[in-house]
Parts: structure tokens; C-alpha cells; sequence
């Protein structure tokens, strides 16, 4: 698990991310795993930078970790997430690839497409994400060199 006991994950969608977001707060809930929900509260049509971007504050400042964003394709809340320097924010829409970006690209952020999975694969996809750990070696030199000087 890359949970950290004294951190809780943040948690981010917009209007078409929401039912899933709130299958992941299910899920969440009943597993114990402490969160916090940036928004959007409720399937009202909304802008998904308004709450990526709090996500992406939360995380990068260590007050949570790890993200959880979910929009319709997912693209545009990862966009957001990866403007800031310290997120790496992997869109994922199924298990393997949650797998290898935890592997590989040490991804503190999770981002779903909520328009293009079930809530089942989501669950799916979460939980790999959650409970896979970075492999470091030769993937740590390659991580260390995204963030612009
Ligand atoms: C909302 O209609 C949709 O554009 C948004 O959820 C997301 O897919 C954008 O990247």
C-alpha cells in the first residue's frame, strides 16, 4: 500500500467525473482509507480546473497523498494536475496501466475517465493504483528529469 497513515487521499472530479468519484468514496469509506474531497459536490455542470487544481495544491504541499481525479475522459483533469511541478498525474483506464505508473512513473495523482469505465473497473483501477509501489532504480533517474528547471 503507498497510503500513508497520517495523510488522507485527495480526492478531485467535475460534473462528469462525480458518480464515479462517489463509487470511489464508497469504496474508500468502507475500506477505512481516509480522504478529502476537493469537489465538485453534485453532477451540476462545472469547470474541472476549479477543483484540479486544489487537488494538485493538496498533494504537492504533503497535506495529502496520494490524488484521485476523475473528469469525463480524464484528459483534462490530468492536464491540469501535471501544470504543477511537483504532480505526476497518470490517466488510467484499466489496472495494468495504474500498475505501471505507479512502476514506473511514480505517479502521486490517479486520473480515470469516468465517461469510459464502470464503476466496477474503477474500483478495480483504484485499488492497483493504491497498492502498488514505485520499483525506484533506473525509473527514479528517468522521474527526476520532468519537472522544468
Ligand atoms: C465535460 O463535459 C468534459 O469535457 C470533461 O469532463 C472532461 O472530459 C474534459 O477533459
Amino acid at each position: 500500500m503507498i497510503l500513508k497513515a497520517d495523510k488522507p487521499v485527495a480526492l478531485c472530479s467535475d460534473h462528469a467525473g462525480y458518480a464515479t468519484k462517489q463509487a470511489v468514496i464508497a469504496y474508500l469509506e468502507q475500506a477505512g482509507i481516509a480522504y478529502k474531497d476537493f469537489g465538485t459536490y453534485s453532477e451540476e455542470s462545472c469547470d474541472y480546473p476549479d477543483f484540479a487544481h486544489k487537488c494538485a495544491e493538496a498533494v504537492e504541499s504533503g497535506e495529502c497523498y496520494p490524488g484521485i481525479g476523475i473528469c469525463g475522459t480524464g484528459e483534462g483533469v490530468c492536464m491540469t494536475l501535471n501544470k504543477h511541478q511537483g504532480i505526476r498525474a497518470g490517466l488510467c483506464w484499466k489496472p495494468e496501466i495504474a500498475a505501471l505508473t505507479r512502476e514506473h512513473n511514480d505517479a502521486n495523482v490517479l486520473v480515470m475517465p469516468g465517461r469510459f469505465i464502470s464503476n466496477e473497473e474503477a474500483l478495480e483501477i483504484t485499488k492497483t493504483f493504491l497498492s502498488t509501489e514505485f520499483a525506484g532504480g533506473r525509473h527514479q533517474r528517468r522521474i527526476d528529469k520532468i519537472p522544468l528547471k
